[in-house]
């Protein structure tokens, strides 16, 4: 085994995904799908297997995205069916709880009509309460999964004598899979029908027409009777999904452990910060145990690597018969006000859909949304609609809503504050936000000493980047996009990368900053790559 954790997730270590070249002319289709993880690809083999023409278009490759970063749980809502009965009512309850087997049920079909060897596997979830009075907590909770229609038991501790619980619950038929591993599978299952898949192709603006869209790209245009953005957060709403949506960062770590000194179980608490476990098959002995955790919003945590060490020490605590840390990733969840994803038509439009909001529940939303607009863009009724609706107004969590955008807004004053580093302090493979008169500017230094110079003001509305010294990105602690350190987009909403700096504007900058500091730089560069 490794000493060293390798960084990024297993299923991306372990999975060779398949490529596809950039869009290369105008195209006409019935349905264009933007984004290839789990929502859009489901959508698009949905929608191919009513035999609609579909083109799935990619900004960068199959599953380089959230899909590949989450840890495959596919279970109950992590925010509880009392909290739903409460902010939406019973019936949304009901209508999640439905929706949530309905799409477990679609991934175990779709795994065996296509032969997918993605090692789905029907395993129990346990929840434990780490409230002050669990037994009250875990009793609330009970009560409201059973009147949501959930198989669901009261246990007296967990399966693994290993960890402290308590009292817990037990909900059947729960499952789990090699993410990306399913979304190789798709991407056969689609090209196999009458989906055309490009990648390195961004979208960059949806145009409604009385009858259809046109969706915009860098290498043509496609125009199409109707969109699914199904992008993790979309980049065609600039404001009114975002200011319902608040983007989190959360951690997983994995150790390898010896095949049946754990059973296969999806854990997870409800603390704050919380935590949730499960098991990968490895190789012939053994399997990977996978604790994720440590939530935080995004860009607005300077110290990610405790978040990893805090996530670790949790799990040594707990698996003490876990070997060393072999992998360690990091993902970004869209968190919306009520807990439920925005799944449907998009606000104010006639033929963009939409699938957003993951809530920490990426797969089965995704897989309920791709089930959703199906049905939707088929004109076919579908009975959760109302409860996925994109337009709901989160009335029970105004509150929350002004926590969430008091918290927006403060963000803005880095506009005032901070940005007091220098070229000279900044170290190789490090980067740091400067200041230049009323300017931000987001400066990275290679390993060669090289420094790579971009506007820190992101390209969605406008707050400052600050610096990832894990990822080594650039972070948006508005509404989550994310920069490589090149300055290109890797995560929306923003469409677009941080703004190069002209080499000459750039070396005036050096140059002022060196005689007020007198500090020595390297030449600087400021292209995007
Ligand atoms: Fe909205 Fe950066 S993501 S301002």
């Amino acid at each position: 085994m490794q000493n060293q954790p390798t960084p990024g997730s297993y299923w991306r270590a372990s999975v060779q995904l398949p490529e596809f070249a950039p869009l290369a002319a105008d195209l006409t289709v019935d349905v264009c799908v933007i984004g290839a993880g789990i929502a859009g690809l489901t959508s698009a083999y949905l929608l191919s297997k009513q035999g609609l023409s579909v083109v799935l278009i990619e900004a960068l490759g199959i599953g380089s995205g959230e899909t590949g970063q989450t840890t495959a749980h596919i279970a109950v809502p992590d925010d509880r069916y009392w909290h739903i009965e409460k902010t939406l009512g019973a019936r949304a309850a009901r209508q999640v709880a439905e929706s949530f087997g309905a799409a477990a049920d679609l991934i175990e079909a779709t795994t065996r009509d296509e032969a997918i060897d993605c090692d789905f596997e029907r395993v129990s979830g346990y929840l434990y309460s780490c409230a002050k009075d669990p037994a009250e907590e875990l009793c609330k909770e009970l009560e409201a999964a059973e009147r949501a229609g959930v198989r669901v038991s009261w246990q007296d501790r967990l399966p693994i004598s290993t960890v402290a619980s308590g009292p817990c619950l037990k909900f059947a038929d729960q499952a789990q899979f090699h993410s990306l591993r399913y979304l190789v599978g798709l991407t056969h299952a689609c090209t196999q029908r009458r989906t055309s898949i490009y990648c390195d192709t961004r979208a960059l603006d949806i145009e409604e027409r009385e009858y259809g869209v046109v969706i915009k790209t860098l290498h043509g245009k496609i125009s199409a009777a109707a969109a699914v953005v199904a992008t993790n957060v979309p980049f065609n709403d600039r404001v009114t999904l975002h200011a319902k949506q608040f983007a989190y960062q959360t951690y997983a770590v994995a150790a390898p452990v010896e095949r049946g000194s754990l059973p296969h179980v999806l854990i997870w608490d409800d603390g704050d910060p919380y935590h949730y476990v499960r098991l990968a098959a490895l190789d012939d002995e053994h399997d990977l145990l996978i604790v994720g955790g440590a939530d935080h919003r995004t860009g607005q945590n300077d110290d990610p690597e405790e978040c990893h060490r805090q996530v670790h020490a949790w799990l040594r605590d707990r698996f003490p018969m876990a070997g060393p840390l072999a992998y360690r990733w990091s993902g970004e969840v869209a968190e919306p006000l009520d807990g439920i994803a925005y799944l449907g038509r998009n606000p104010g439009s006639r033929n963009v859909y939409v699938i957003t909001g993951d809530s920490g529940n990426g797969i089965s939303h995704a897989t309920v949304g791709a089930m959703l607009v199906s049905d939707q863009i088929m004109q076919r009724p579908n009975a959760w609609e109302s409860v996925y609706d994109p337009s709901r107004k989160p009335v029970r969590e105004a509150l929350h809503f002004m926590r969430e955008q008091a918290n927006v807004a403060a963000q803005y004053g880095d506009w005032v504050a901070g940005g007091e580093s220098t070229p000279a302090a900044i170290g190789a493979g490090e980067g740091a936000v400067i200041r230049h008169g009323l300017r931000k500017l987001a400066v990275f230094r290679d390993e060669d000493g090289a420094l790579h110079c971009h506007s820190a003001t992101c390209p969605h509305l406008g707050c400052v980047v600050r610096w990832n010294p894990l990822d080594r990105t650039w972070d948006c602690p508005c509404h989550g996009s994310r920069f490589s350190t090149y300055g290109s987009v890797l995560h929306g909403p923003a469409v677009s990368g941080l703004a190069s700096i002209d080499e000459e504007d750039w070396l005036r900058i050096v140059e002022a900053q060196r005689e007020s500091k007198g500090a020595a730089t390297k030449q600087p560069h400021g292209k995007s790559r």
